[in-house]
């Protein structure tokens, strides 16, 4: 076979802000890749399947990414040659490097985990099934510390991360209030069994939490002002958990927002645990997720919402759309 196009996100500049596709990152069609022939030096050749665009991606931009060099994500792809004997030709991989182009080469060293055939959509590894699912998972189990009965808020809750964490709290007998900042995202938190769902543009936060009784979890995904305004709604011994901070991803440090609220720790005996999904899982374990999540899945029990699209160019603005809310539903690109 002769050179072939490889579509490639590049990754140029760490945006002042919200990132701007075409700026700082870069659709380039003019990149080729030979099949046959690239040289893989003990490592493998596969074409791309799926591509996960998670909002985190940004913060990866601040200490990651090279210039001129391919944006990095959550990918799933075929082995369609190998040098290496951990991977065989047809097995899908999975990688949270995998570079947003059609073709990728791994080298002899990379860190790839073969994904086994589950049934589901290829897709679902990048959601549910990936870094976003596994950190609620995780999360939730290792902190929560949840008794039936009681009252969970959950900010960004039609996110993976939120919609999971509102489905295993219902499931386990909580009282579920969640926001999202679109009417259709609250529809979906409807078809999810949220007890109470809320546009948090068109409703006041404290208002809607103070009116159902307070909070005794708070699961953040937001950080900020949200954050502040929901620490004021809690009730004694509640748990806090800082999974992230979305409303503050393009500013600098200088331009958080801060927060207030020590007081309320102490004055109401609050915890607060904050984690990164690697840690956690290096601490704790998986909790089963493997064993659990994906039957979960496969039984319609757990359910995500995914805004597809086949064209890898349109990752760049998906990126920008999760990051403002403008998404409806995990961005993901799926490829042929
Ligand atoms: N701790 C960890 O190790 C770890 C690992 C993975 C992810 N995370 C974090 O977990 C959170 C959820 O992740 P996810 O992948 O499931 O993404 P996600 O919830 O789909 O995040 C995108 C959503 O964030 C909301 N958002 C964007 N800008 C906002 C703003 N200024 N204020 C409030 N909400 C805003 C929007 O939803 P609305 O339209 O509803 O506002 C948007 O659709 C993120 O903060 C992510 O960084 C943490």
């Amino acid at each position: 076979m002769s050179p072939v196009p490889n579509p490639t996100i590049v990754f140029t500049s760490n945006p002042q802000g919200v990132p701007v596709p075409g700026e700082h990152l870069v659709y380039r069609n003019d990149i080729t890749i030979d099949p046959d022939h690239v040289p893989l030096n003990g490592g493998i050749l596969t074409k791309t399947i799926s591509l996960g665009v998670d909002p985190y991606l940004r913060n990866r931009m601040y200490y990651e990414y090279k210039p001129n060099t391919p944006f990095l994500g959550h990918g799933v792809g075929v082995v369609i040659r190998s040098e290496n004997a951990n991977y065989q030709v047809g097995q899908h991989i999975h990688t949270p490097d995998y570079p947003f182009a059609h073709y990728a080469v791994f080298g002899a060293d990379a860190n790839l985990r073969v994904l086994k055939e589950e049934g589901l959509p290829w897709t679902t590894y990048l959601g549910v099934l990936g870094l976003a699912g596994q950190t609620a998972w995780v999360g939730y189990r290792a902190f929560a510390h949840a008794k039936k009965g009681e009252t969970i808020y959950v900010s960004t809750g039609a996110g993976v991360v939120g919609s999971v964490i509102c489905q295993v709290a219902k499931a386990e007998g909580l009282r579920v209030i969640s926001s999202a900042g679109s009417d259709s995202k609250v529809e979906f938190l409807k078809e999810l069994g949220v007890d109470v769902a809320f546009n948090y543009k068109k409703q006041d936060i404290a208002t809607v939490l103070k009116e159902n009784g307070g909070v005794d979890i708070y699961w953040d995904n937001v950080g900020g002002k949200a954050l502040e305004t929901a620490m004021g709604c809690m009730n004694k011994w509640g748990r806090v958990i800082i999974c992230g901070f979305i409303s503050e991803y393009n500013l600098s440090p200088s331009e958080y927002h801060g927060n207030q609220s020590m007081l309320q720790v102490l004055v109401k005996n609050l915890t607060i645990s904050g984690y990164v999904v690697f840690d956690a899982l290096d601490k704790f374990g998986d909790f089963n997720f493997w064993s659990e999540v994906p039957t979960l899945v496969k039984e319609g029990k757990l359910k995500v919402k995914e805004q597809v699209s086949n064209n890898l160019e349109d990752s760049m603005q998906m990126l920008v759309d999760s990051l403002v809310g403008t998404n409806d539903g995990k961005g993901v690109i799926a490829l042929k």
